[in-house]
């Protein structure tokens, strides 16, 4: 939110979900298809786009760097590619709102421009870490200004990049990206070693574009000076916002959904797999590949659940759903265990902390640790919660009510609309009695 009118909800307790629906478009392949789009030979036509402000924000981006860009008109927008050294300065800063997304890969992106750009963003993203794409990249050859390592970043463009071997000293798929979009622009080959599996929606669709790219293992190598070439590209929804409606589904009794072509992309599943082995019944059908990247209809009916200590190997692959399963975990039989997962401490808001703080408002025994959070499973009870200008802690705390004593209000939820912008239209339609309110 940059000065715009706050909102609450206001979720009264009970009821079930019901239906088959889409949810909006994958958020990461979203910004992905519209940078790659743009710095594509030829014309990228997208369709399934998420008008959500954090990919418009990305888009605003590139049309202000002179790239010609229409739409989005129901989802379908169509990017005129100005090839890997078309971009222009810019007029003015330019301003990503809450994306992290935006900020990081622009970053890498950027270094490898003539002119200079300065971005910056609203008040979540300005406390948000940069060094970890900010350090690489000046081993690369990069200079970049910080506001003490957070935004506004000011990427000084006209300077030579060299290809590094660089060890990704936590999982992020931003970090990598970053470098593999300064690795197209740089003499000599970029790898990246990460710590484990992150989401290669990147690597995807650089090979889809026609980039080559190297994968072994854990390690990626791009070599710089190649070019990509314009396609088509269909969005599928995306897994993140499925994820509210299956914690829904798989808490409230009586509960039957099914999401239609959600992306299923191995490095983006480890909800599902977590979900099941909590028990939770969910089915897939009509699996697919669509733009090199897997989707699937997920159908998710209400079964009982059972506290689990989640994997670490999980973690990773479901990074942005921790909140929505918290929620689960507070509505499961016993108690529910998180490790290794400091990460969520740097995310729009520190989601550990915000989380408990929640939960223990509504009643529910959850101790957040440096790393993660114990749960144990209890009633959800009444009251009001701060959604902290995070997306993703509202969306969550609006499906607890499914299983609450009595209705929850949370506050300061406008920025659902950076990832999700119909979702009190779509959660009303199959069940959840929400109200927004402008405030
Ligand atoms: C994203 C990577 C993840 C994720 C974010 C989107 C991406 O961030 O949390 O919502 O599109 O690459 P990290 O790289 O910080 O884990």
């Amino acid at each position: 939110m940059s000065g715009q009118q706050d909102r609450k909800f206001i979720v009264q307790a009970g009821g079930q979900l019901t239906g088959s629906f889409r949810v909006p478009g994958d958020k990461s392949i979203s910004h992905r298809s519209i940078m790659l789009g743009s710095l594509a030979e030829g014309v990228t036509e997208i369709s399934g786009f998420l008008e959500g402000e954090d990919a418009l924000a990305t888009l605003a981006a590139f049309r202000a760097m002179g790239v010609k860009i229409d739409g989005p008109t129901d989802g379908k927008v169509t990017v005129h590619g100005v090839g890997m050294h078309g971009l222009k300065a810019p007029e003015n800063d330019v301003y990503v709102g809450n994306s992290g997304t935006s900020i990081r890969l622009l970053s890498g992106l950027l270094t490898g421009q003539t002119f200079d750009v300065t971005m910056s963003g609203d008040k979540s993203l300005s406390v948000r870490p940069m060094r970890r794409v900010t350090d690489p990249l000046a081993l690369m050859g990069a200079n970049i200004d910080s506001a003490d390592g957070k935004p506004p970043l000011t990427i000084h463009g006209g300077h030579t990049l060299k290809a590094i071997e660089y060890d990704l000293p936590m999982a992020s798929a931003q970090v990598k990206s970053c470098l593999l979009l300064a690795g197209m622009y740089a003499e000599g080959t970029t790898s990246v070693t990460e710590p484990a599996p992150t989401r290669d929606h990147t690597e995807r669709m650089l090979q889809g574009m026609g980039y080559p790219i190297d994968v072994q293992g854990n390690r990626i190598s791009i070599q710089g000076g190649g070019k990509l070439t314009a396609t088509n590209i269909d969005v599928p929804g995306d897994i993140s916002s499925a994820t509210f409606f299956m914690v829904g589904a798989a808490i409230a009794p009586g509960s039957d959904i099914t999401l239609q072509h959600v992306g299923i992309n191995p490095t983006r599943i480890g909800v599902i797999n977590i979900l099941k082995q909590m028990g939770a019944d969910i089915s897939l059908s009509n699996e697919a590949v669509t733009g090199g990247e897997p989707v699937a209809d997920i159908r998710v009916r209400y079964a009982p659940l059972t506290g689990i200590d989640i994997p670490q190997d999980q973690v990773p692959l479901a990074i942005d759903e921790f909140p929505a399963i918290f929620i689960a975990a507070a509505c499961a039989e016993g108690r529910t265990v998180l490790t290794g997962a400091e990460e969520l401490r740097v995310k729009e808001s520190d989601r550990i902390q915000v989380m408990a703080d929640g939960l223990q408002a509504l009643g529910i025994d959850a101790k957040p640790t440096s790393d993660g959070m114990i749960i144990e499973g209890g009633i959800i009870g009444s009251g009001e919660v701060d959604g902290h200008g995070d997306h993703r802690i509202a969306m969550s705390f609006a499906m607890a009510a499914l299983q609450a004593g009595g209705a929850i209000q949370i506050n300061d939820c406008a920025n659902v609309a950076t990832s999700f912008p119909n979702f009190v239209e779509l959660a009303t339609h199959c069940g959840l009695q929400i109200d927004a309110f402008d405030v």
